[in-house]
């Protein structure tokens, strides 16, 4: 099938190179014409594992193609992808200029008959407002019908999610519309030994269907992150409180993970632009602005945790082992580790960082902090240390090679990686999250 995406940022790019590999024929569209040159040219602007090859492999078998042209790029498409950014404006709801201006181009465009998907992470009934936009523009007066996809894929595991999905949700208004769906997905369906479950139902419930899950799997970790709070306060440990809940199959341990708060392109924006569309439609969705707030607290951490062993932080090195939001990634947007670079340089801190992917894009944020070669460098004369991404790297570090290049040893692990005892036995000052 010929297929187009319209906006090949993360998303975009992973759904269609994917939809590539399993067999559809498919054109990515970018307004931004730098991220489109080097896409022709075979390089892939963002970092996710398998993602490189992948690109390459299906340019060479002439299965994908990049344009920054949305009529050259929907021509013959029977299905339009729209993945563009909606990024949160200040008061947290969804920015939706980016997805109301390419469904205008969109309409202009059309031929025959076509399923314009939503892929863009977007608040209920934003279909209705697609449809309402193309109608009014649809010059060639072509049959269409907008479908709701969303997709769930995690940075770092995107090209496996997307090909082993837990789900796929299709909401659509015809039976015309989820044929063609469903014919799209075939491939996915028959490559996966499992049984993929398909959801079927109408766009609003589709759209609700991302917002909240998203919204619960951020709230899953604010939960687990309030219990730390309690656990630090009464000397309990996180870590077997977690396990004890997480083994209560209606509760599940994923997503139980306490840490230095959560972050990425996703969570903090899903759970603003739900509460806001909420209010909107007359609910005040309470628990939402709370979930934000737990995760504030716990960004802030820490540094607090830090300026606690410290004393003064000013004129102090401290050394932040981890820039991105999770590891596997060099996305850094809403990433804690980001939020405690600012808050330390405002207290005066000197601040070494390291990251084995993420520090190009951080050094755009804050070209004035050193970048090290590795976690070693990082910690060098360090009065204390943050762990703020779980990366591999970090797991088997020579701890008393760490110990010496230090100035004092204190880590602040916002991470959990280390056993509190062992690190105590070598010798450092450990501090933790939800444990003593
Ligand atoms: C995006 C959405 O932001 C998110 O809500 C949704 O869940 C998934 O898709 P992501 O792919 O991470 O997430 O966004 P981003 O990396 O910002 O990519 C958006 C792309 O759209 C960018 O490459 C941007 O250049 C492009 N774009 C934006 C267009 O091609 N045209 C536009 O008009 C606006
Ligand atoms: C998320 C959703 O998981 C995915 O389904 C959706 O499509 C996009 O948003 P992503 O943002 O890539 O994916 O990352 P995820 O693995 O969900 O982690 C999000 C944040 O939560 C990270 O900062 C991570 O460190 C944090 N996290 C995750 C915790 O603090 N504790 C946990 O137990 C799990």
């Amino acid at each position: 099938m010929k297929v187009c995406v319209i906006g090949s940022g993360y998303v975009g790019l992973v759904t269609g190179s994917c939809l590539a590999e399993i067999g559809h024929t498919v054109t990515c569209v970018d307004s931004n014409e730098q991220k489109i040159a080097m896409l022709q040219r075979g390089a892939v602007p963002i970092y996710e594992p398998g993602l490189e090859e992948l690109v390459a492999r299906n340019v060479a078998a002439g299965r994908l193609a990049f344009t920054g042209n949305i009529t050259d790029g929907m021509a013959g498409a029977k299905v339009i992808f729209i993945s563009v950014g909606t990024p949160p404006t200040p008061s947290g709801e969804a920015d939706l200029s980016f997805v109301e201006a390419v469904s205008t181009t969109v309409a202009h465009g059309l031929k025959d008959y076509t399923v314009v998907a939503e892929k863009s992470t977007v608040p209920v009934r934003t279909g209705e407002r697609i449809k309402q936009t193309i109608t009014r523009n649809n010059v060639n007066n072509v049959e269409f019908d907008v479908v709701s996809n969303p997709e769930f894929l995690r940075e770092g595991s995107a090209i496996e999610d997307f090909l082993a999905p837990d789900r796929i949700v299709i909401g659509v208004e015809s039976e015309r519309a989820e044929a063609i769906m469903r014919e799209l997905y075939e491939p996915i369906i028959k490559r996966n030994s499992y049984e993929v479950p398909v959801i079927v139902t109408n766009v609003n419930s589709a759209e609700l269907i991302k917002h909240a899950s998203n919204s619960f799997l951020a709230l899953k970790i604010s939960y687990i992150n309030a219990v730390a709070q309690v656990c630090e306060l009464s000397g309990a440990d996180i870590e077997k409180v977690a396990e004890g809940m997480g083994l209560d199959k209606r509760i599940g341990r994923s997503f139980l993970n306490a840490g230095a708060g959560f972050g990425g392109s996703c969570f903090p924006k899903d759970v603003a632009a739900f509460y806001q569309i909420s209010k909107q439609l007359g609910y005040d969705f309470e628990l939402l602005r709370h979930v934000l707030e737990i995760n504030d607290c716990q960004k802030q951490m820490p540094v607090k945790k830090a300026k606690q062993a410290l004393w003064v932080l000013k004129g102090k090195t401290v050394a932040v082992l981890g820039l991105a939001f999770k590891p596997n990634t060099d996305d850094i947007r809403e990433a804690p580790a980001i939020h405690c670079i600012r808050a330390l340089l405002a207290e005066g801190a000197a601040v070494k960082a390291f990251d084995p992917q993420a520090m190009a894009r951080a050094r755009a944020l804050f070209p004035g902090i050193q970048y090290c070669a590795d976690p070693y460098e990082c910690v060098q004369d360090a009065n204390a240390a943050l762990v703020m991404t779980e990366w591999d790297d970090f797991k088997s570090l020579d701890f008393p090679r760490v110990k010496s290049l230090m100035k004092h040893p204190i880590i602040i692990d916002g991470r959990n990686m280390y056993k509190p005892e062992i690190m105590r036995e070598m010798g450092f000052e450990y501090h933790s999250v939800g444990r003593r």
